[in-house]
């Protein structure tokens, strides 16, 4: 279960003419309550998504309010939700750090699985999962951005979170990859939040929130909210 309790998220933002920062709001006060499988969060360019995909690992603490994930809030149990909580940024090499997949894999293991050659064989059979296989052991930059995608996944998914949070993990792909990742997502048993520009992605979730200048300004079943987003990007469209 997810839940943000009045979370607000500010920064402090330089003053160009040289007089104190001032303290600018990102997000909030936001409050949530995400028990469904599949959430899928949209939202213009700017809107505030990220910052509220990283509130949800901790990445980004609530200057005020909290966000609570199974029970641990961020703010005070900062590693054990980043263990709960698995993220996939938008681009793969913001996470791939092994020279080869089969490294990357395996390294993701270490915390589960103590003897290196057990490690390496996992890692081998979940590349195998994904139709990475034989590309193990390849150098990572030698692999297409949508297999550089999947990799990063299965990184992620190694270290079995109970939360998957991606943001825009399919913009940078392709059709064919990006089908490739949202079945993958799909198939996956973990509640699973999705920032994402596919609107038709958003409409196989179980839920979709709508940001708009830092607030949720919609929230609920997937057709109507997305027709709502749509009808609040041709309103601004025409400003
Ligand atoms: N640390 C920060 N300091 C100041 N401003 C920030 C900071 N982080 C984010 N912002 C601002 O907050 C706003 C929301 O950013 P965010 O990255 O959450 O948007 P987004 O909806 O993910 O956008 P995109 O679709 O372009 O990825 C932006 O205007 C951004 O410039
Ligand atoms: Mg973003």
């Amino acid at each position: 279960m997810i839940e943000l309790h009045q979370a607000l998220v500010t920064a402090w933002t330089p003053d160009p003419s040289g007089g104190p920062d001032t303290v600018t709001r990102l997000l909030g006060p936001v409050s949530l309550t995400i028990a469904e499988r599949r959430v899928a969060v949209v939202g213009a360019n700017g809107s505030g998504k990220s910052t509220l995909a990283r509130l949800l690992n901790g990445l980004v603490l609530p200057s005020a309010g909290s966000v609570v994930i199974g029970g641990l809030d961020t703010a005070k149990d900062g590693p054990a939700v980043r263990r709960r909580v698995g993220f996939v940024f938008t681009d793969p090499d913001a996470q791939l750090v092994m020279p080869t997949p089969v490294e990357d894999v395996a390294l993701s293991l270490r915390r589960t699985v103590r003897d290196a050659a057990a490690r390496e064989e996992l890692a081998r059979a979940a590349l195998a999962r994904v139709g990475l296989a034989d590309r193990a052991d390849l150098p990572v930059h030698a692999l297409s951005g949508g297999q550089r995608q999947l990799l990063a996944l299965t990184s992620v998914l190694a270290t079995e979170p109970d939360v998957l949070v991606c943001d825009e993990p399919t913009t940078l792909l392709d059709l064919r990859w990006r089908a490739v990742v949202d079945d993958l997502l799909a198939s996956l048993p973990q509640q699973v939040v999705v920032v994402t520009h596919d609107l038709d992605a958003a409409r196989r979730a179980d839920r979709v929130l709508v940001v708009d200048d830092g607030s949720v300004v919609h929230d609920g079943a997937p057709e109507p909210t997305v027709a709502a987003y749509e009808a609040l990007m041709r309103t601004a469209a025409r400003r």
